[in-house]
């Protein structure tokens, strides 16, 4: 089978490589150059996607290009944002449709993995059935970074398709790598799973920091409260935390508020996890009124290398707007809006250590040393990762997000 995938970020270029190292004959289209550029250095922080790339590309199953060419099927993994009014913007989306139209010809199967609002898939496929018989199905990707690869061909998917000869020919595309089961739906179903997934965790986060917010007030650790709480058999509570970041959880609950006025909660539990960042900075404020601050963490999680609305660049802006002087580090991020220093020099006469994102290398830091170079001694968790007793017992004073009993 010839398949053109066009976008080839995070998701398009390691589904571009299994199924060229699956026997198909794949064209990888990234309209930006660098990013060519960057995949042929084999330069990526993924496991394992560095030997299936480099496989694809030395058998020449996988070819790659800055423009689509003719094939049986097109897989477009292209960016779908959220633009300032939180609505999807479409525009890559349609552009990347546009593109391969000049290819299209009857028969040919066009696969959507970007995620967009329900019914964006029946809304191209009226479009593009005017002009070409064609077979069109939605196929979303729940992939979790740093572990793209196994869970690529490890998770069920759900292929959702314009009609059921599209879900079954997109079946058969799959199938070659993956092992997960594979359920076919309508396209509009398989639209609104994909948003549901992520909202159902948004939400359960948004409960767990509004959980965070009501426990400072009234001087209870949630962490406690919580992990006493899901011992409980039907319940399991999320963590709380400075803020939801990545991809696909802080954007994609907004898709369906764009598409339905009944989306109260869904709304309510976005605004919650977007209000964590200035809740992290008054609780810095009432730490320290002024000074250097030391932030520990700007991946919008542990143990990845993506910054995408990662919290950490809204606390960062507004301590500066606030007059404080501030220095990241990151063990795992190369590139970060603001200067990046090693753990030495961010810690440097710092009045405030703040940890955000749950790096394993932050669990175990060397306090004896990180005593003798800050100038005060205090540290905010608000992952709830260090040993707040060992931190205590070198003198530093220790705060921790989402429990109102402070040191
Ligand atoms: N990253 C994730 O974990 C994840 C998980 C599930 C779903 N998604 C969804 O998958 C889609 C892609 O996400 P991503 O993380 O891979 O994005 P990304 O930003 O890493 O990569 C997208 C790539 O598409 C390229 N591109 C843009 N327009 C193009 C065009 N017309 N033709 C060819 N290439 C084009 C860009 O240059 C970029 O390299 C998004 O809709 C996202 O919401 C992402």
């Amino acid at each position: 089978m010839k398949i053109c995938v066009l976008g080839l970020g995070y998701i398009g270029l390691p589904t571009a490589a299994m199924l060229a190292i699956h026997n198909n004959d794949v064209v990888g289209v990234d309209i930006n150059n660098e990013r060519l550029e960057e995949i042929k250095k084999l330069d990526f922080a993924e496991v394992d996607l560095k030997s299936v790339v480099s496989a694809a590309l030395n058998s020449n199953k996988l070819k790659l290009s800055n423009k689509p060419e003719k094939a049986d099927v097109y897989i477009i993994c292209v960016p779908t944002p959220i633009d300032e009014s939180k609505r999807c913007d479409l525009s890559y989306l349609k552009k990347a449709i546009e593109d391969i139209k000049p290819y299209l010809e009857d028969d040919n199967l066009i696969i959507i993995e970007s995620t967009v609002p329900p019914g964006t898939t029946e809304e191209i496929y009226k479009e593009l059935s005017k002009e070409k018989n064609i077979f069109m199905a939605y196929c979303p990707e729940r992939v979790l970074p740093g572990n793209i690869l196994r869970e690529l061909i490890e998770n069920d998917r759900v292929i959702g398709g314009i009609n059921r000869e599209s879900s079954i020919l997109a079946k058969k595309v799959y199938e070659c790598f993956v092992k997960g089961k594979l359920y076919l739906t309508d396209a509009k179903t398989a639209e609104m799973v994909k948003l549901m997934e992520n909202t159902y965790r948004d939400v359960n986060i948004a409960l767990a920091n509004e959980f965070a917010k009501i426990c400072e007030e009234l001087k209870i650790n949630v962490w406690e409260a919580i992990k006493l709480a899901n011992n409980h058999p039907r319940v399991n509570i999320l963590n709380p935390g400075p803020g939801v970041g990545g991809h696909c959880i802080p954007v994609d609950p907004w898709f369906i508020v764009e598409k339905s006025k009944e989306a109260k909660l869904i709304k309510v539990a976005r605004e919650v996890n977007d209000s964590m960042p200035l809740f992290v900075v008054n609780k810095i404020k009432k730490i320290v009124d002024n000074g250097n601050i030391s932030i520990l963490g700007v991946a919008y999680k542990g143990n990845v290398d993506d910054i995408r609305e990662s919290p950490a660049l809204k606390i960062v802006e507004e301590l500066l707007n606030l007059g404080y002087s501030v220095k990241c580090h990151d063990p795992k991020v190369k590139k970060f809006k603001y200067k990046l220093y090693n753990l030495r020099e961010c810690l440097k006469d710092s009045d405030l250590i703040v940890i955000l994102a749950d790096h394993e290398e932050y669990k175990n830091l060397p306090i004896k040393e990180i005593g003798e170079l800050v100038r005060s001694k205090n540290i905010l968790d608000t992952r709830n990762i260090i040993d707040r007793e060992e931190w205590e017992r070198f003198g530093f004073k220790t705060y921790l997000l989402g429990d109102g009993n402070e040191a």
